[in-house]
């Protein structure tokens, strides 16, 4: 059945969404669940939630809202060098954690995995650190896609080799805001804001 574009949604975004992909009720469900086996799993562990911004913003806010046991947060903030060390997966860290992960138990949570080079260059980041532990929670995995072999241990939703946008997720910054997921018209990209 085809997913209707929300009437809440901005004109100047209605007019570029193709068709939705997951709704917000879905997403909503799903992160639920995420938060009921993290809390389960990490029982008087005290996890620390590690996260990049900003494409993470609104998943955190949510799966930390689903985590019904005592736990810290912190950000980190990267960008990648150039198209041309992308490929390696090298970042820059632009703001880095304020807690010292030794001896924690860390679960970092992101947004997408695409290839996986990102992820694969901050796990190793993170690891060096000495935490107790350190799993990942992903909430969209485009598996076609993956350079590196990652699993996440925690897993929202796997996605088509599609670009979408919303909850979070930008075309050159914009959409974030949209609390469901949409594919884009082709149209957009030839003509970007
Ligand atoms: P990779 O795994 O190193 O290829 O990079 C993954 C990152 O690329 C994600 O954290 C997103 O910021 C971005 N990304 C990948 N696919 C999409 C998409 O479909 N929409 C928006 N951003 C995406
Ligand atoms: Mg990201």
């Amino acid at each position: 059945m085809k997913k209707t574009i929300p009437a809440t949604t901005p004109e100047p975004y209605a007019r570029d969404i193709a068709r939705v992909l997951i709704e917000e009720e879905a997403l909503q469900q799903r992160i639920a669940e995420m938060g009921a086996i993290i809390s389960r799993d990490y029982e008087g562990k005290r996890p620390l939630f590690v996260g990049v911004l900003k494409g993470v913003l609104f998943f955190m806010a949510d799966l930390l809202r689903a985590v019904h046991i005592p736990l810290e947060v912190d950000f980190m903030s990267i960008s990648s060098y150039s198209p041309e060390t992308r490929d390696h997966g090298m970042v820059r860290i632009i703001k880095d954690l304020e807690t010292p992960l030794e001896g924690r138990h860390v679960i970092f949570v992101e947004d997408m995995i695409d290839t996986g080079l990102t992820l694969g260059y901050l796990l190793r980041l993170l690891a060096a650190r000495n935490p107790a532990s350190l799993e990942v929670a992903v909430l969209f995995d485009k598996p076609s896609r993956r350079i590196l072999n990652i699993q996440p241990r925690y897993l929202g939703f796997r996605l088509p080799d599609l670009f979408v946008v919303g909850y979070g997720l930008d075309y050159h910054e914009l959409y974030r805001n949209l609390p469901f997921i949409g594919v884009l018209k082709p149209n957009v990209f030839r003509s970007p804001p």
